[in-house]
């Protein structure tokens, strides 16, 4: 395998930034599906995949969400042509014997297990957040993710059978680039990392 160009990887991590201000640009039902056929192939412990989308794009679901929304998410939210509620199943390991089909076993490892469940759930689900945010730079959408929500609420909202649960959210569409405020800078390698 080759690097990526430049200009590919300043798409996907050194020229892009967190958005908060939005284009009308609408985003089509056929970009949210190819996002998801990029976003699933990230790897999972286990190949469990327990990662669920929600696009929020309607009026009607964008007003259930809004009082769910910290007061500094609530208005960038109702403007963004979808807000993605990045959720994981509970039940992420009903799926294994299609997910895992080489271990008969798979399903056994999770089922009852609650601590298991939840690290799994959690661990592997932001995972697939990364994936989900670099994917659609990758399609050259704008991402605005957001862990300013009111998770009890929304769950209840949402995923009232408590089988989903809300990880974290993220604004998708075509960012104004003339309302960025200026980049925060990153560690330096030698403040986060080491060699041993
Ligand atoms: C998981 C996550 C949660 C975040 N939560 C919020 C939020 O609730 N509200 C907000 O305005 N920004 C939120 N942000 C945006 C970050 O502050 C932003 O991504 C970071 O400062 C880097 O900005 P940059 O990508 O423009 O360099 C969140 C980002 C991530 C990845």
């Amino acid at each position: 395998m080759s690097a990526l160009s430049e200009s590919a990887l300043a798409q996907l991590f050194t020229n892009a930034r967190t958005h908060n201000a939005w284009l009308e640009t609408p985003v089509s039902d056929d970009t949210l599906h190819r996002l998801y056929e990029l976003v699933k192939w990230g790897p999972t412990a286990a190949n469990t995949c327990p990662v669920r989308l929600v696009f929020v794009k309607s009026a009607e679901a964008k007003a259930r969400l809004k009082p769910c929304l910290s007061a500094g998410n609530q208005d960038k939210s109702m403007i963004a042509p979808a807000t993605v509620i990045l959720a994981w199943d509970n039940e992420f390991y009903e799926y294994m014997p299609k997910l895992f089909p080489h271990n008969p076993d798979a399903r056994s490892w999770y089922v009852g297990k609650e601590k298991s469940i939840y690290e799994n759930a959690f661990r592997n689900s932001s995972l697939q957040g990364g994936y989900f945010i670099l994917a659609a730079r990758a399609l050259g959408l704008d991402c605005g993710p957001m862990s300013g929500f009111n998770a009890t609420k929304l769950n209840a909202e949402f995923f009232p059978d408590g089988k989903w649960q809300a990880n974290f959210l993220c604004n998708i569409g075509y960012g104004n680039h003339a309302e960025l405020f200026p980049r925060s800078p990153r560690l330096d390698f030698d403040e986060a990392s080491k060699s041993i």
